[in-house]
């Protein structure tokens, strides 16, 4: 037995020498390792012989087993190298790598996204509405009578159906009173369309943020207070704003609000429409609500809208409106992150 194992261990140290290639060591592996492999089969037969002798065959097969997995082993590694450096000589590891393109946000987003951080500290959430609305909740509902020059077809853009591209963001003022009761703090971005030429500073399409806040006791305090606040927060402290008197059909009074920021530049810029909610707004709201919850003796309220686009121009420094809707990627490149 003992002669045995030491002539099988020299064999199989042979075969495992003279293997030529991966898949012949992995054979030569499975013959003697493997589950019914020829030294587990001779650690079976250990049963059958005497008990003396046990201890030494058993030595025997043990170093047959380390000396065997050892030497092959070795030479498995050998093959992996090998395979290994061929693959390298068919790869250049000095080449560029591929680079993966990250996408970033368009700079009006930026903007959106800091302007919805600021109001959502004061309480407001944000709302939405569609862009393709009826001529009610754009105009009738929001006390604009038949004859306003926002309802000409030269200025808005209708669908065969009737319906029409919004003209503003105040839409969405009376979709949330109609859904919501009050207090209601809501701040609404969205796009917005008109018949303009489109130049240098004008697109069909832009951007505007309508803010609307509702309950007992809300003042034209609370509108200045929050306007203000606003602009510190977005353009730095040093932003003065001022409200100067104009008209909406939906809020009374009304105001327009300028503000000059050594941010931007030493001129008054005029920003936001702004006013306190018409009580004729709240009744069409009611009208449609089919109850009293905005009753205007009870209840009060400020909006304020303004465009997002002229913003990011003179936060970034551009001078043409048009690079915000062209998605050329040399113009969204830069603005990876804040502004
Ligand atoms: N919707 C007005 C516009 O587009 C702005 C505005 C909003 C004015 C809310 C007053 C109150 O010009």
């Amino acid at each position: 037995m003992q002669a045995l194992i030491e002539q099988q261990e020299k064999e199989s140290l042979a075969a495992i020498s003279s293997a030529s290639n991966d898949s012949v060591l992995r054979e030569v592996r499975l013959l003697y390792l493997g589950k019914s492999g020829l030294i587990s089969r001779m650690s079976e037969q250990m049963r059958a012989i005497a008990k003396e002798e046990r201890p030494i065959v058993g030595k025997l097969l043990n170093h047959w087993r380390s000396s065997f997995t050892q030497v092959l082993e070795a030479k498995e590694k050998i093959f992996r190298d090998q395979a290994d450096a061929l693959l390298f000589e068919s790869l250049d590891p000095t080449l560029p790598g591929t680079t993966r393109c990250q996408g970033s946000l368009h700079p009006l987003t930026l903007l959106i996204d800091r302007v919805v951080a600021i109001y959502r500290r004061l309480g407001f959430a944000m709302a939405e509405g569609p862009d393709i609305d009826s001529p009610w909740y754009c105009f009738d509902a929001l006390n604009t009578p038949a004859d306003h020059p926002a309802r000409n077809e030269q200025d808005t853009f209708y669908l065969p159906d009737g319906r029409l591209l919004r003209t503003h963001t105040s839409t969405v003022q009376i979709r949330a009173m109609e859904q919501a009761l009050p207090p209601l703090r809501i701040i609404v971005p969205g796009s917005a369309y008109r018949r303009d030429e489109v130049d240098a500073t004008h697109l069909s399409q832009f951007t505007q943020m309508e803010v609307l806040c509702v309950g007992e006791g809300i003042t034209l305090g609370d509108l200045k207070g929050t306007a203000e606040f606003f602009f510190r927060e977005l353009l730095g402290v040093n932003t003065e704003c001022r409200f100067r008197p104009h008209f909406f059909p939906f809020t009374e009074p009304s105001f327009e609000i300028d503000i000059r920021s050594s941010h931007l530049s030493k001129k008054w810029l005029e920003l936001a429409g702004c006013g306190m909610v018409d009580p004729a707004v709240f009744e069409a709201v009611n009208q449609k609500r089919g109850d009293h919850a905005y009753d205007p003796e009870k209840i009060s309220g400020f909006a304020f809208g303004f465009g997002l686009d002229r913003l990011v121009m003179m936060l970034t420094g551009i001078d043409d409106i048009r690079m915000l809707s062209e998605n050329d990627l040399r113009f969204l490149k830069r603005f990876t992150g804040e502004y």
